[in-house]
Formats: structure tokens, sequence, C-alpha cells
């Protein structure tokens, strides 16, 4: 048994950023983790091993589309499958890594096991229970399950076999067009499956600005994915190795079936918090499962503090880091902060898309009078020239006190550019403000700038 001022159960982004935070901050900290590696969700089947397919099957897309344009001649690579999960693997690797070295280098003590709390002040791991002044829980997020769908993480699987199928398969159906299924889908789509995302709304990525969202469902069917909009699939069968999905048309009630070799499916996350005794300590839990906190991130029990995708909020990777380092400080005694208004969100497909604050539709429905600012990256030298003109950047000012409200991307490293905006509104800056600094050409960022100008007197290359 060890007696710590902080115990973090959980180690990924949430977790590890808040343990290296309190034990830079002086406190006695360990973190609580059942996996092999640190980095939970995000560094082990997540944002990073996505990343690292998105990144070789576009490379492989840009081979076979842009190359002999450029004048770059030969027979377009083919893929070795093996090798690309093994370059994803070796990633995954140098990451996890990489926060071991990092606990090390901060002191934070790793309690390998999955943890439970007992009794406030008490995490129990394996066979010992330790003492920590203040717990936090980090404990992340699972797919959430489909009625009639049953995983088995071969045929029909989550993101999590996404990223270990045997081969690339022929055909893959994808249940939900949010962020996991476009960005998986595009993976498969570029190395050569087809691809058809079923969608129970009207439209892709819920929640996103409608243009965006238009524009982007366009561009990724140029790319060759099929979709079926406002479907809602009713249930999954396997047999010999390949999977019939059966789905019913929202508009007329009418079924219909969908053979594919793999079944991805895609359709949202929920919190991970089985097994810590939340029932018995009588925490809190929100209808949707989410473990309820106060504005100091603190639970119902004094001393228990829960963050990232357990809790309410986006399920973001740096949502839960920011949590984590407001939480770290408040166990320290310090104040904590997170700016939830300016929480940028991206989707790594190509072209990338993002976003911040607010959007047309929610400041509409708010009944706020804003002014936009669109700028097309057809009119910008540096995406022309590398077959990167399609996608626009829009702000969103307010009308009368040109306060950026607002950004939306879809476009070349649009998931690099919206910082620009994120810092400009931090700071609480209006349009003009991004509008007068002087940004190098050629670059994509100019496009942002134009945007900006454009919520004033217009911009200069439309
Ligand atoms: P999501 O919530 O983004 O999208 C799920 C989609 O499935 C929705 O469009 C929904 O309408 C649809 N759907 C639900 N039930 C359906 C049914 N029965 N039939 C057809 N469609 C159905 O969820 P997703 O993509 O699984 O992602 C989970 C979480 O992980 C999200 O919160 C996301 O933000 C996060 N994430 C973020 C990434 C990033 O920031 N780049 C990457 C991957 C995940």
């Amino acid at each position: 048994m060890a007696s710590y001022d902080v115990i973090i159960i959980g180690g990924g982004p949430g977790g590890y950023v808040c343990a290296i935070r309190c034990a830079q901050l002086g406190l006695k900290t360990a973190c609580v983790e059942g996996r092999e590696t640190l980095g939970g969700t995000c560094l082990n089947v997540g944002c990073i091993p996505s990343k690292a397919l998105l990144h070789a099957s576009h490379m492989l897309h840009e081979a076979e589309h842009n190359f002999a344009a450029m004048g770059l001649k030969g027979k377009s690579p083919s893929v070795d499958w093996k090798q690309m999960l093994a370059y994803k693997d070796d990633v995954i690797g140098q990451n996890t890594k990489g926060i071991e070295f990092l606990f090390k280098k901060n002191k934070v003590d790793w309690l390998k096991g999955w943890g439970s709390i007992p009794g406030p002040g008490k995490v129990k791991v394996g066979d010992e229970v330790h003492e920590a002044k203040t717990i936090v829980i980090a404990t992340g997020s699972q797919a959430a399950s489909l009625p009639g769908v049953e995983v088995d993480e071969k045929i029909v699987v989550t993101s999590t076999g996404a990223l270990e199928l045997s081969k690339v398969p022929k055909t893959l159906a994808v249940i939900g067009a949010g962020v996991i299924g476009l960005e998986l889908g595009s993976v498969y789509a570029r190395l050569g499956a087809e691809v058809t995302v079923i969608e129970y709304l009207d439209a892709i990525t819920p929640g996103m600005d409608g243009e965006v969202q238009k524009v982007f469902q366009r561009t990724l069917k140029k790319q060759g994915l099929n979709f079926i909009m406002g479907a809602a699939v009713q249930k999954v069968e396997t047999a010999r190795g390949k999977a019939r999905l059966t789905y019913k048309l929202r508009k007329d009630d009418s079924e219909h079936d969908l053979d594919a070799d793999v079944v991805l499916v895609a359709t949202g996350r929920k919190p991970y918090t089985e097994g810590l005794g939340l029932d018995a300590l009588g925490i809190e839990i929100t209808r949707g499962g989410q473990i309820k906190v106060d504005d100091h991130w603190q639970t119902n029990v004094k001393g228990i503090h829960a963050i990232g995708d357990a809790i309410e909020g986006p399920m973001l990777a740096h949502k839960a880091e920011d949590e984590g380092m407001a939480v770290a400080a408040v166990a320290a005694g310090k104040h904590g902060h997170v700016n939830y208004g300016v929480i940028p969100g991206v989707i790594y497909t190509h072209p990338e898309v993002a976003n911040v604050g607010e959007t047309e539709e929610s400041l509409k429905k708010a009944g706020r009078a804003y002014k936009v600012g669109k700028f097309s990256f057809m009119g910008n030298g540096r995406a022309k020239a590398n077959f990167a003109g399609d996608g626009f950047v829009k702000i969103l000012a307010d009308k009368d006190t040109d306060r950026i409200l607002g950004a939306h991307i879809i476009g070349p490293s649009a998931g690099e550019l919206i910082h620009e905006v994120c810092v400009a509104m931090e700071f609480g800056a209006a349009a003009e403000d991004l509008a007068l600094t002087c940004h190098a050409h050629p670059t994509y960022s100019e496009a942002v700038r134009e945007a900006a100008l454009a919520c004033g007197d217009g911009a200069i290359h439309a």
C-alpha cells in the first residue's frame, strides 16, 4: 500500500496529461492503467494508428491521382498490407513508449492493473489498496453497441478491429457517417475497397456547419465513397465469412439488404466506467451514462474528480487533456480553466475538415446577428500548386462587434489552420485583427486571412 496526493485511473490523453501536470506541480502522483501500454484508446487503437493509415493511404492516393500530372511517371505503388500494419504498430510503439519515458522523467508511478474505488480516498489495483487525497477518473469511452449487431472484431468490427483487419476487404459497409466512419472509410476506399456508408440522418457529421457537410459529402463521393442516407440499420448477420446488413429507409420504411466483407460499426461511443464501483460510492451519473461533475470536475463525492470521455462534452482527446491539466491545477490548490467555447474539432480525411465555435445553424437558433466571411482555396496560389484547391474557409463574426464567433474549414491542412482562429478567439479577437495580421505568401494560411478580410471590406483574391 502506498499513499499519494493524486491517483488517476486511466492512462489515456486525459489521465496521462493530468498525471504529468500533477507531478510537475509537486504532487506525489500515480496513474493506474491496465493495458500493456500507456496512452489509452487514442494512442493504442484510435487517433494515432488511424492517422498512420490515413497518411499511408493518402500517399497512395497522391501517387495514383496527382503524380503523373506533375511529371512524376512510373508504376503506382502496390499495397503491402502487412508492412502498412507494421508501420502503424511502430508508430503506436514510439508514442506509447514516449509516455512511459515521460512518466519516469516526471516521477509518476504507473500502477499496472485495473483500478476501482472501494471508498473515498482509496484506489484498489489488483490486491493492493492505495490511498490518495485526490482521485481522478479518466477511464475514457468504448464503442456504443447497436441493437441487432454483434461485434466480433473480425467481420463486424469497431474502430479497434478496423485497424487490424487481416486484409483489405473488397467491400466495406460503414454504419454511421460520423468522424470514425468517414476517416476509416476513407482509408479503405483509398486502398481499393468499395465503401458504402449507411447513415441514419440526412446529413453526414451531425452538428457540423451545414455548408461544410454538403461540400464534404460531395468531395467524399468524388473519392468513391457511396452513401445511403436516412437509413436505420436493423441488423447484421454473418455467414461463411461475410456479412449481410439490413437497413430500413426512413422515408418509406422499405427494407433493404447490403452484403459486405466487413462491417464497421461507428455509431458513437459511451463512457467506460464499469468496474470502478461508482454505484456503491453513490456517484451521480447523467442519463447518457456520463459521470456528473461540478465546475472543478469534482463528482458529488468530495475528492473524487472525473475528466474526458467519462464526463459530458465532446469526446475528444484534446478536450480530455485540457481537463487533465485543469484538474491537476485544482488538486494543487490552483485555479483550473477550460474554455469550452474554443475546442477545435478536426476530421483527418483528405481534404481535412476543421471547426471551432459557433455554426451558422447554432447562431440562427440563438437569434444572434452575425456576418460571414468566406474564401475558397481555389483563390489560394499554394493550394492550386498542390492540387488542393477544393474547399473553403468560413469565419463567422458578430455583426456589430466583429468579434469572431466560429470558423469552419474544409481544405488542405485544415486541422492546422484552425488553430490560428482558436488563438484569435481565445484572445477575444475581431475578424479585423486577423485581417490586419501579415500572413506569409504563399501559404494556405492566407486563406484564413482572406476569409477574415471577407468579414470586412472584402477578400482580395475572390
Ligand atoms: P459520431 O457520433 O461522430 O457519429 C455516429 C453517426 O452514426 C451519427 O451520424 C449517427 O447519426 C449515426 N448512427 C447512429 N445510429 C445509427 C444507425 N442505427 N444506423 C445508421 N446510422 C446511425 O460517432 P463516431 O464516428 O463513432 O465517433 C465516436 C466519437 O469519437 C465521437 O465523439 C468523435 O468525435 C470521436 N472521434 C474523434 C475523432 C477526431 O477528432 N478526428 C476521430 C475518431 C473519433
